[in-house]
């Protein structure tokens, strides 16, 4: 199987056809993902939340980050690798921000990184592709700034607000990203974005006009779902699979055999040849 490159994500989009992407977090699901056909798997830094539990993305650090993604490397053939930069390894320097780059190229192999922002970013944004390593935008809903943003609310949604994204995004492709990354816009200004670059644009809650999509693992798969209740998945997320009720209920089975002896049965057992057992049973070995 040929190993997709950064250039055919390009390509696509010029013969518009469109790009598929998913969040992977270890290696079965990267496996997965790439049996299925995605085009590229994103080691998010949703992995605070999906994998992690915290209620920010903020928490993750760069080494859990690339536990995550040396996981996923292993179990991907031919899509591309993709990874966050995970919030504090991108904010202190440019020298910083290129040897944290560095570190997902050589220990986990990605094909590029994803850095959140424009405006003061893109001087770290420049940074990191001067330095060779390719670089995927990521604006709108920017999960990293949050706090600043007021919450996890759509983005754009005034002329000026859309005009600033529509700016941002034609800085991000004269910094040299290869994509970008549209998260919680309107799909009109996500369509001017998309139709203004020469660069792909993958949105998530950012309409059908974009050249491809993302979406997080555990929402395409029903696993964000909590048990104890008060789970929402966000509007833009099309659930396609409802894993997690499917996990509980197996896990349910799995209790109630063990609690009732219907598991193990004799061929789940290993059995001794019958001299042997003989002679164990009576003793005849001491
Ligand atoms: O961290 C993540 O999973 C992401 C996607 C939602 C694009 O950034």
């Amino acid at each position: 199987m040929m190993k997709l490159s950064l250039t055919d994500l390009t390509a696509l989009k010029h013969q518009r056809q469109k790009i598929t992407m998913i969040t992977a977090y270890d290696a079965p699901s990267a496996r997965f993902a790439d049996a299925a056909g995605i085009d590229a798997i994103l080691v998010g830094d949703s992995a605070a939340m999906t994998v992690f539990g915290y209620d920010q993305t903020t928490a993750i650090t760069i080494e859990d980050m690339l536990l995550l993604a040396r996981a996923a490397r292993r179990g991907t053939t031919r899509a591309l690798l993709l990874a966050d930069m995970p919030f504090g390894s991108v904010q202190v320097s440019d020298a910083e921000t290129v040897s944290n780059a560095v570190r997902f190229v050589k220990e986990a192999g990605v094909d590029a990184v994803k850095i959140e922002g424009a405006g003061p970013m893109l001087r770290r944004i420049g940074a990191v592709i001067d330095a060779g390593i390719p670089v995927v935008g990521h604006i709108g809903l920017t999960p990293q700034s949050v706090n600043q943003l007021g919450g996890y609310k759509p983005q754009g949604r005034t002329a000026a607000a859309a005009e600033r994204l529509l700016d941002d995004a034609a800085a991000l492709e004269r910094a040299g990203c290869v994509a970008i990354v549209l998260e919680a816009i309107p799909q009109t200004v996500a369509a001017s974005i998309t139709r203004a670059l020469t660069i792909p644009t993958i949105g998530i809650g950012a309409g059908v006009e974009c050249d491809g999509q993302v979406l997080v693992w555990h929402d395409v798969l029903g696993l964000s779902f909590d048990p104890k209740g008060g789970f929402k998945l966000p509007k833009f997320v099309k659930q396609y699979a409802d894993l997690g009720h499917e996990i509980v209920k197996a896990i349910e089975a799995y209790i109630a055999d063990v609690q009732s002896g219907r598991f193990p049965e004799a061929r789940h057992t290993y059995a001794m040849p019958d001299d042997e057992r003989e002679r164990f049973e009576t003793g005849h070995h001491k």
